[in-house]
């Protein structure tokens, strides 16, 4: 059977989705490969959410021009955001691709893969033909948005769940609860390419998670444009052969300050913790991203209090510190609510004393059209009283067929944008510094992950070495390594220095006895005291369980 290469850019929706489809074609027989050499289908899960994220693909496949011409039997694929935005563009442009698939369709993925490797086999030797023109992809792509959702359904549901090895990252585990996104933020793409917001049916994300637990995950990160807006009404739910139907999100217009939804047909995302939570008892650490900053109920919250098990982190983007600007994005908050989310959830949730602070991450985007220095003095403001541990700091990128592209002109010439990215990112850095200051004494429950990158480095474990087994994660630009493996350090003589998180998301280091310690620790969770901080990493030291 056809070995499979699939490289992930962008977010952790598309993480997941890649591993849906890679799982759905070892189900179907392909072989999935982590080596791009010698693979006969390369597919790319793509982002569109900035420029710079599909420029990277655009020199992926510039490159594989030249790799086609030498193996005219290679089928490759663009799936995700990029398939859906640029649908038949992209194809002109760049021949080498013979499949395009959009986040909408994945679960077609399988038959359009199977066709196009047999076609370009029964091709071989004739002209270069293009592969999904002849199954009229772009046309059938956009077709009935509900019938999509179905089957889509179906592709979580086929998620293949096998006990895990000792290989860390498969002690964490991505659950979708919706797809889309109602907010049409004027910048972003998402809307467009992932389409409107729908909410899986609670039973069928209690079961995955609890499929999950069995297998030996033990943490487990709900996933969704906005989690907090997840809502399920069970009296409306429809049934399609037996496999009860996601649910269209509403559109948002109320308070910030919106409070549950109550009536007993419903779930809520307050139920939804709670639910997972009391049902699932083996996940240890159940987390959620991407949290919008309003329609945030106090009864999410006092389900986060108290649940033990529920992480004491949240990433709520800001966008900006300016109120015209979020005025101008659509963001449908002000800057004072904004904080006032932030004190609101740190009165319910900030409990250093017992070894559970809150901790806080953003998103922010700088240089949007027409942001002035007084504007962005806003948003450096705005990231002093935030406090986060980390912010994802972006420039501004116009993105073809959102308002702001077609409405709000780019104003903010780019030198601008770099100097207040790059001054955002120093301000960001001071904070974080001092914050991981702030722990040194204090100690956390720590999910140990697999070797430090120091202890990569010095056993001569480069990059390299881990990237075979590894899928390319890009966040925000850079790249973030998934969990470090730790069996390749097992000639390793002596003290191991290993790596995990606390519960509110702090990366910590520690020094393990040996290999054979560190090896027994990873996908555990034990008390580390912090003992050290420097610049944004924080070392500790195990102390007996
Ligand atoms: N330009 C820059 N950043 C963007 N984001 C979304 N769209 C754009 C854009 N057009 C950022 C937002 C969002 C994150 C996932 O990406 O900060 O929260
Ligand atoms: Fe994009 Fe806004 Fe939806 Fe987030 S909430 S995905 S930024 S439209």
């Amino acid at each position: 059977m056809p070995r499979v290469y699939l490289e992930t850019f962008g977010c952790q929706m598309n993480e997941l989705d890649s591993e849906l489809v890679a799982g759905r074609l070892a189900q179907l027989g392909y072989t999935m490969t982590r080596e791009p050499d010698g693979a006969d289908v390369m597919l790319y899960n793509t982002c569109s959410v900035r420029e710079q994220a599909e420029q990277k693909v655009w020199s992926r496949l510039g490159e594989l021009k030249k790799t086609k011409k030498g193996k005219p039997e290679l089928v490759v694929g663009v799936l995700g955001c990029m398939a859906e935005r640029d649908g038949a563009d992209l194809m002109k442009r760049m021949p080498v691709v013979d499949i395009m698939c959009g986040p909408g369709e994945l679960d077609k993925l399988p038959e359009l893969l199977d066709n196009a490797v047999r076609t370009r086999a029964s091709l071989l030797g004739s002209e270069s033909v293009n592969l999904a023109a002849l199954q009229g992809n772009t046309s059938r792509r956009s077709g009935t948005l509900a019938a999509a959702e179905d089957q889509l359904e179906l592709l979580d549901l086929s998620r293949t769940v096998s006990p895990v090895d000792t290989d860390a990252s498969h002690r964490s585990a991505y659950v979708r609860i919706t797809r889309g996104c109602n907010k049409f933020c004027t910048y972003c793409v998402v809307p467009f390419t992932r389409g409107a917001e729908i909410h899986r049916p609670p039973e069928h994300i209690v079961e995955e998670c609890k499929r999950l637990a069995d297998a030996g995950v033990v943490e487990v990160t709900l996933l969704g444009q906005t989690v907090n807006h997840y809502r399920f009404e069970h009296g409306a739910s429809v049934s399609v052969g037996g496999v009860t139907q996601p649910q269209k999100g509403r559109t948002y217009k109320g308070s910030h300050h919106r409070d549950a939804f109550a009536g007993q047909s419903v779930t809520t995302f307050a139920d939804l913790l709670h639910l997972i939570h009391e049902k699932v008892p083996t996940i240890q650490r159940l987390r959620f991203v991407t949290s919008y900053p309003r329609d945030f109920g106090n009864d999410v919250l006092e389900v986060i209090r108290d649940s033990p098990r529920i992480c004491r982190y949240l990433h709520v983007p800001a966008q900006s510190g300016s109120d015209t600007v979020l005025k101008r994005m659509n963001r449908g908050y002000t800057v004072g609510e904004y904080l006032e989310f932030l004190d609101r959830a740190r009165q319910f949730l900030d409990q250093p004393e017992i070894g559970r602070p809150l901790m806080l991450s953003g998103d922010i985007i700088v240089g949007f059209p027409g942001e002035t220095d007084e504007d962005y003095e806003g948003t450096v403001d705005l990231l002093e009283k935030s406090r986060y541990k980390n912010c994802f700091i972006f420039k501004y990128s116009p993105r073809p067929g959102t308002v702001a592209y077609d409405k709000i002109p780019d104003t903010v010439p780019d030198p601008i944008k770099r100097e207040r990215n790059n001054h955002l990112l120093a301000v960001q850095k001071r904070i974080g510094e001092a914050l991981g200051r702030e722990q040194v004494g204090q100690t956390f429950d720590v999910l140990v992950e697999g070797l430090s990158q120091k202890q990569l480095k010095a056993s001569g474990l480069s990059q390299g070495a881990r990237k075979p087994r590894t899928i390319e994660v890009t966040i925000g630009g850079s790249a973030v390594a998934t969990a470090p493996i730790v069996d390749e350090a097992e000639h390793v003589e002596g003290p191991v220095q290993v790596t995990g998180r606390s519960d509110g998301d702090l990366i910590i280091h520690f020094e393990a006895r040996d290999a054979a310690e560190a090896k027994s620790l990873i996908g555990r969770i034990v008390p580390v005291e912090v003992v050290s901080a420097s610049g944004l990493s924080l070392g500790g030291r195990l102390l007996p369980g």
